[in-house]
């Protein structure tokens, strides 16, 4: 038989999912297993936006709706823009996919052209490598140090650009260290930006999940010229524990929000328009749920912290946002614990897998091979147990 296309063979199977199909398959099993894996609230989605998914089911609203998404629930979108950031978007620029992580993949599509770099920074969520790829972009990455928080400068992109740079993608907060990047760092990355005509792809998909007070910048916001050129990528999956609905969405400029919406009334059309009722509701309704959440996602956090800093031969940063934590395993890198020799972060996620029965993801898919990254968005009794085996592992 002749062979299957060499881009799609080329793509790497998730390893976030991974880790977290194997927890599952152990625990299916029987086995006790603490799960620090998955990259989803363990909330149930809030009742009122549950109703009125079911009051859409009801009331017909079961039919096909336009390829980028229903009119109504783009409203809603600028209208989240206008209330969180005071950026003034019409519909027309916004597109509706079937999640953040569609949303990135439909703009990559629409923006690249065969070779056209994508100035990605380490460490980087896996989606952003293989898309790229898979979109016939080649990523560029810029490699970053735990002493500047793992945070890239202007001044670094600037010296990646070549004649084919087309795009700098970020994510801010991060997946996976949870830093959060401040206004000034971000108004000098897009002074550059704007100096050598690049596309930014801004993933703000954790924006409403930020600790201490702190503020949030989009990327947006940074001026006119820097909106004109900036693709927002955001969705309801983590603020609204809604990773199962799968609604993302983009606001750009005109221009490009048509051709997106071209790509995808030829792909997967929108996405299902009971979830898109939903998304509405999300957007709109109450917003104290989503508060509630992240209240207890920074408890977890303090405590997952002060774990970790207390278990001597680990160490992390502490986040300002999103829900992970990485963690650095570097003086664990030459150890042998239970037989198993430990030379970077999957050795080290398979041994505490086995021994333990706790599931964390190795950050070599991420670009950092010395560092795992635990997520916390699961039960402070949760994290206590899989801390506890931790400490006995490293022990
Ligand atoms: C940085 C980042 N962007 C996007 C996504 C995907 O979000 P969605 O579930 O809406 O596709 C994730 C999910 O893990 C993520 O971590």
């Amino acid at each position: 038989m002749k062979p299957i296309s060499k881009t799609a063979t080329n793509v790497h199977e998730s390893a976030t999912l991974a880790v977290d199909a194997l927890a599952k398959k152990l625990k299916a099993a029987g086995e006790d297993v603490v799960g620090f894996g998955a990259g989803e609230p363990d909330f149930r989605t809030p009742e009122h936006i549950c109703q009125a998914a079911i009051r859409a089911i009801k009331d017909g609203m079961t039919k096909y709706t336009p390829a980028s998404g229903l009119e109504q629930l783009k409203k809603s979108v600028c209208t989240r823009f206008k209330n969180d950031f005071d950026l003034d978007y019409t519909p027309a620029q916004i597109v509706i996919a079937s999640g953040a992580k569609h949303s990135i993949f439909v703009a990559l599509m629409c923006l690249l052209n065969p070779g056209d770099e994508v100035i990605i920074q380490e460490p980087y969520w896996v989606t952003y490598y293989e898309a790229i790829e898979m979109a016939g972009g080649v990523p560029v990455v810029i490699n970053t140090i735990e002493e500047n928080r793992f945070k890239v400068t202007a001044d670094q992109i600037e010296k990646a650009i070549t004649d084919k740079t087309k795009l700098f993608l970020l994510n801010n907060p991060s997946n996976p260290s949870g830093v959060v990047y401040t206004r000034e760092e971000l108004k000098a990355i897009a002074d550059i930006c704007v100096k050598y005509d690049l596309y930014i792809i801004s993933d703000e998909i954790y924006y409403k999940l930020m600790y201490d007070g702190k503020e949030f910048t989009s990327f947006a916001s940074l001026g006119e010229d820097v909106k004109e050129r900036t693709i927002i990528v955001n969705g309801i999956s983590k603020s609204y524990a809604m990773t199962g609905w799968r609604i993302g969405y983009t606001a750009s400029n005109k221009e490009l929000a048509k051709v997106m919406a071209n790509y995808l009334s030829h792909s997967t059309s929108a996405p299902s328009t009971i979830s898109q009722y939903a998304a509405i509701e999300a957007l709109e309704g109450d917003q104290d749920s989503i508060e509630d959440m992240r209240k207890v996602f920074e408890e977890r956090r303090n405590y997952i912290v002060s774990r970790v800093q207390a278990i001597d031969g680990l160490s992390c940063l502490v986040p300002d946002g999103a829900f992970y934590l990485m963690v650095n395993i570097e003086k664990q890198i030459g150890r042998t614990i239970g037989g198993k020799l430990i030379q970077n972060g999957d050795d080290f996620a398979l041994a505490l897998l086995e021994q333990e029965k706790v599931a964390l993801v190795p950050c070599t898919s991420f670009g950092l091979p010395n560092y795992v990254r635990l997520t916390y968005a699961t039960s402070i009794e949760e994290i206590g147990k899989g801390l506890d085996r931790i400490e006995e592992f490293v022990k």
